[in-house]
């Protein structure tokens, strides 16, 4: 149990004053882990969910990319501008505790998160998380946390915690991650793959010049300049679970470079 961790917003309504100060700056910011999901995860014809999805950048770029995205948030105040913002027709934002989720198991093929589970300091509260994203997902969920094994990265948030809630987040260890998915299969009495990977941390396809080229070469880029970085300096942690009635062929896997396995 990690319960000494200080997180500094962790209600509805909190999130609701935050989305408030943040959510045009979100949403006008680089959706880099959809152009990276775009290239390595998702294919034209998947369902997917995204959890905690706050401002919806992501989500958006990829409803362009995909069949459908259901964006999920407990955040109404984050779901009601989303909806607002005129979002793609494939795109639906619903306000819904991800603790409870109010959809029939298997429902999507690909589900995710980033910086979600970095706002719950207990574990038990995780395992539910786990669980119910498992029950959800058809063939891969992915969840992507703060990396505890980026020294420098988790100093900053602490030097920046000091002053600014938003900072207060719990950072994960790579081992902690794997223990979460191995208990959470074993309790779901399911068979599956688990698999880290690193995102982030290396963005220079996205800036500078970077920036021009179109967004599908710069989420290949980003595949590659992934895969080539140690795991340690990655910004996020990625926990990747399939399984295994996916690994048996119901849906399409995603393609060989997004299976490599980077860890350890
Ligand atoms: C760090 S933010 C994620 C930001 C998002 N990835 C983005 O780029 O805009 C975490 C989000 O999780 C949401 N959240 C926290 N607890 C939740 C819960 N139990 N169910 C659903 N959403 C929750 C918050 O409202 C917040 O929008």
């Amino acid at each position: 149990m990690s319960s000494k961790i200080r997180i500094g917003i962790d209600t509805p309504d909190a999130w609701d004053a935050e989305w408030a100060r943040w959510f045009e700056r979100y949403s006008r910011g680089i959706p880099r882990l959809g152009m990276w999901l775009a290239r390595a995860y998702a294919t034209s014809d998947c369902e997917l969910l995204e959890l905690g999805a706050g401002s919806g950048r992501e989500s958006r770029f990829l409803s362009r990319h995909t069949r459908s995205v259901t964006c999920v948030d407990f955040s109404a105040g984050a779901m009601e501008a989303l909806r607002a913002s005129n979002p793609p027709s494939n795109l639906r934002a619903l306000t819904m505790d991800a603790l409870n989720l109010e959809f029939p198991d298997r429902a999507f093929d690909l589900t995710f998160h980033k910086g979600f589970w970095s706002c719950f300091s207990d574990d038990v509260q995780i395992a539910q998380l786990f669980s119910e994203q498992l029950r959800v997902t058809r063939r891969s969920m992915l969840a992507l946390v703060h990396n505890g094994a980026n020294a420098p990265f988790h100093a900053m948030f602490q030097a920046k915690a000091e002053t600014e809630k938003l900072y207060q987040v719990r950072f994960f260890k790579p081992d902690e991650l794997l223990e979460i998915a191995n208990d959470g299969l074993a309790k779901a009495g399911v068979r599956g793959s688990v698999r880290l990977h690193g995102f982030g941390g290396v963005d220079w396809m996205h800036h500078g010049l970077g920036s021009l080229l179109p967004a599908r070469l710069q989420g290949s880029l980003a595949a590659l300049a992934y895969r080539l970085r140690p795991l340690r300096v990655a910004e996020s942690l990625v926990l990747e679970v399939t399984p295994e009635a996916a690994r048996e062929g119901v849906t399409q896997s995603p393609p060989p470079d997004a299976r490599e396995d980077l860890y350890p």
